[in-house]
């Protein structure tokens, strides 16, 4: 088989820019992409591209290449599965929120659910791909479900993990630094782990194409993911050592990473990690670790997430100590609602947190972040249910202005590293807070030196 036709289930921040660039460097493949949410798929297909359900930098143009010549969003699962000689899986694997393994481990029923699907509809055989972030082992129940198809379709199981972060999708998918592809090590499962490292030799130098087995490959995101969460734990707790020994976390963190042993990404003190991954990840790596009784192993990785917790209450107790243990009726600003910047997800980030802290306070919080949608800020507070939506949109304002939001201001405090915060008019902004001007700098981005003599009380993570 060459491979002529992919499907992909999920038209997610995963699904939908993989997708786009395989189109593009495949023009001889026809590439599907569907999903259950008709709003999702309508927005993917809205004339103007710049309405695209997810904001990348380069998604856009990369969509307008391909959309309506060799790729295409739908609804239509059952054709689109029908018709594919490859399915990728892309859809979401929450932690789950019920039952056992509550609060830790992976949901797996849209997983279940697509093999089942695929299962009752396919009539032809196919390769198909788990490209969602899976517990090790999943691929063997995936195999027990589609097996059981009485159809006689023959089915090759491959683990081809995402390893793309959000705000540097489309550079990380042209320029991997590996592409993982995981099978089983039988004749036909080679064959079908072949047919998917031609599409990636398309535009990937074949040395960065990895081929293992699928359990390393499934269990080789997940540690992946752990070990890029426990640098920033590892350096966001030496960020509070530094605050009270006088050192300066970027210093620090620049000693550290010089070592070409260590090296220098993944070292920038923050208000925490947040994201769709890192912490889910961690929890079911925790869950897996426990479930086959190696609890040292689980209680290792757990404190990457007991650390991250406390660096965002850290944070948030830090403003209000610093407001004279009071903010209760006192206007915050909050600049930037995203986990990072350029992405418009907010899935974790610490800016929820920090805003439901200082709502438990009882303080004023206006929010300006330059991409998420007020909706989508109120969701993710009503989402953790300490207050009812009513309480949440009459304690919260959300602004489309940052200026509106520091406008007699008791304190800004950074919550994303947007570009726009940096080169924002400082001084201006201290003329319009009431004084004195509380500033907190929970990415690091400004220079503390210049923001104090603007006249700021300035805090800034992991500096004394
Ligand atoms: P997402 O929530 O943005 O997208 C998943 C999509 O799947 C949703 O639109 C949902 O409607 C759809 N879906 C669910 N069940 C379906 C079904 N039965 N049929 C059709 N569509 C269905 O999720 P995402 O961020 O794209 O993540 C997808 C997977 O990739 C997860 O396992 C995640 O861990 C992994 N991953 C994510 C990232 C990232 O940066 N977001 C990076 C690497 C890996
Ligand atoms: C992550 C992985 O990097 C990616 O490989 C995987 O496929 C999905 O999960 P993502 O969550 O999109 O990607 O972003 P990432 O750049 O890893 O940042 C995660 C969080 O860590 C963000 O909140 C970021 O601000 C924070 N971070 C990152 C720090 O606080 N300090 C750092 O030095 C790096």
């Amino acid at each position: 088989m060459t491979v002529k036709n992919i499907c992909c289930i999920g038209a997610g921040y995963v699904g939908g820019p993989t997708m786009a660039m395989i189109a593009k460097k495949c023009p001889d493949i026809q590439v599907n992409v569907v999903d259950i949410n008709e709003q999702r798929i309508d927005a993917w297909n809205d004339p103007n591209v710049d309405q695209i359900p997810i904001y990348e930098p380069g998604l856009a143009q990369l969509v307008a290449d391909c959309r309506g010549i060799n790729l295409h969003f739908s609804i239509n699962v059952n054709e689109a599965i029908e018709k594919a000689d490859m399915i990728f899986i892309s859809v979401n694997t929450p932690t789950k929120t019920y039952g056992i393994g509550k609060g830790m481990a992976a949901d797996l029923k849209y997983i279940e659910l697509c093999a089942r699907q695929i299962a009752s509809v396919a009539t032809t055989d196919k390769i198909i791909v788990e490209k969602s972030t899976l517990p090790v082992r999943t691929a063997e129940a995936l195999k027990k479900i589609l097996h059981n198809t009485s159809n006689g379709v023959h089915f090759e199981i491959l683990s081809n993990p995402e390893f793309l972060a959000e705000g540097t999708a489309v550079q990380d998918l042209l320029n991997p630094d590996r592409v993982l592809i995981g099978g089983d090590e039988t004749e036909t499962g080679k064959l079908a782990q072949q047919e998917l490292v031609d599409i990636y030799a398309n535009w990937v130098p074949k040395e960065r194409i990895l081929t293992t087995n699928v359990w390393s490959s499934e269990l080789s995101k997940l540690t992946a993911n752990a070990f890029l969460a426990q640098r920033v734990s590892s350096i966001n707790s030496l960020s509070e050592l530094c605050e009270v020994t006088e050192a300066d976390v970027s210093e620090v963190a620049k000693a550290i990473g010089a070592d070409s042993r260590i090296g220098s990404k993944f070292l920038n003190a923050s208000v925490g990690f947040g994201g769709s991954c890192f912490q889910k990840d961690i929890l079911n790596l925790v869950y897996i670790s426990k479930s086959y009784g190696l609890n040292e192993v689980a209680d290792y990785w757990e404190q990457v997430i007991i650390m991250n917790d406390h660096q965002k209450r850290r944070f948030a107790k830090k403003i209000v100590e610093e407001l004279f243990n009071t903010v209760a009726g006192k206007k915050i600003a909050l600049l930037g609602w995203a986990f990072k910047k350029d992405t418009n997800d907010t899935r974790e980030s610490a800016a929820i947190y920090v805003a439901d802290y200082l709502l438990n306070e009882q303080a004023n919080v206006v929010v300006y972040d330059p991409k998420v949608t007020a909706a989508q800020i109120y969701s993710d507070l009503d989402y953790l249910g300490t207050r009812s939506s009513d309480d949440n949109k009459k304690l919260l304002q959300v602004v489309s202005d940052p200026m509106e939001a520091i406008s007699d201001a008791h304190a800004v405090a950074i919550l994303t590293e947007w570009d726009e915060f940096i080169t924002i008019d400082w001084d201006q902004v201290q003329e319009r807070m009431l004084k004195p001007a509380f500033l907190f700098d929970g990415r690091r981005i400004l220079d503390s030196e210049s923001m104090r003599t603007k006249g700021f009380e300035f805090y800034q993570i992991g500096r004394g």
